[in-house]
């Protein structure tokens, strides 16, 4: 492995495969492949026979099976870690003491402390819940056009906040909290119009992702959430309902840029420290 010229780090996920691929002339690329890509990704893998490569997340087992040649394999949750302490680095974020919320299929929570890290616990609701709960409500099924359209719509008469209870004075908590998702949708009859439906989807996963970080961040003393996860690709809206949300409730939001590839940078940093095969 020393020799090798070229590395390539690979999360497999419960939906996406994730790449980080350092080439012979040092650069770090990122790319994914898609649900049914194991193949594919494994005879993308397969053909760069200089390359040493390093497999987390909870498909690596039927991707080394499909590979062929034998690879690192790492504990997802370090790959994770290790992974988003070097995208928090590149970016000068470095920080000692931090939450980590991987949003992907589902939500897991890390506390990250130097060289330590411990995982909290986590909600199913994530990624996954998104597009289910998603096609379930409104039929729509493509992550992307789900994203695009709940963009477009309008909570207000799907959600309840706590100025909706206390209309007419004045709430002990700050109005624009949600005390209810879908928790209007009786009183009012609801939307007909899916971008409404999706909206209150994306903020029903935002706001629980939020709120379950924030009370860990409480408990374990740290004062910024770190939030990773392919969740949050090109989904402005997730953005802003799970920083805001988090900011509302006392903690500070950092959206790690790449953060999705945490778990496979951290699979190629593994080989750089010259792990074995
Ligand atoms: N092109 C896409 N296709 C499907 N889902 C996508 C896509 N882009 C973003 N997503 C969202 O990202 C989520 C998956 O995130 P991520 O890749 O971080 O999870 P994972 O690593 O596959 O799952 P886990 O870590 O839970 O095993 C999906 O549930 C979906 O909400
Ligand atoms: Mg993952």
């Amino acid at each position: 492995l020393g020799a090798a010229k070229e590395y390539i780090g690979i999360d497999a996920g419960g939906t996406l495969i994730k790449v980080a691929h350092e080439t012979p002339d040092g650069a770090v690329r990122f790319h994914k492949f898609g649900t049914a890509g194991l193949a594919e990704a494994a005879a993308w893998a397969a053909s760069r026979e200089e390359a040493a490569i390093a497999l987390t997340g909870g498909k690596a087992a039927p991707l080394q099976a499909l590979i062929g040649r034998p690879a690192n394999h790492l504990v997802e949750f370090e790959a994770t870690c290790s992974g988003v302490r070097w995208l928090m680095r590149r970016d000068g974020l470095e920080q000692d003491s931090f939450l980590l919320t991987n949003v992907g299929t589902g939500t897991s929570i890390h506390h990250v402390d130097g060289e330590r890290h411990r995982r909290i616990g986590g909600t199913g609701v994530g990624g996954g819940t998104l597009v289910g709960l998603s096609a379930m409500t409104t039929g729509v099924k493509e992550f992307d056009e789900i994203v695009r359209l709940a963009s477009e719509g309008k909570r207000d008469d799907i959600d309840l906040l706590v100025r909706h209870i206390y209309e007419g004075s004045t709430p002990p908590i700050p109005g624009e909290l949600t005390a209810s998702n879908f928790g209007r949708w009786l009183q009012t009859g609801g939307s007909d119009r899916p971008e409404n439906v999706l909206a209150s989807v994306v903020g029903l996963v935002g706001e629980t992702v939020a709120t379950v970080s924030v009370h860990a961040a409480g408990q374990c003393g740290a004062s910024c959430v770190m939030y990773i996860g392919s969740s949050f690709i090109r989904n402005e809206l997730l953005r802003k309902v799970v920083a805001g949300y988090t900011e509302l409730r006392g903690s500070r939001a950092v959206m790690v840029r790449d953060g999705e590839y945490s778990g496979a940078v951290g699979a190629l940093l593994s080989l750089k420290r010259g792990g074995a095969a």
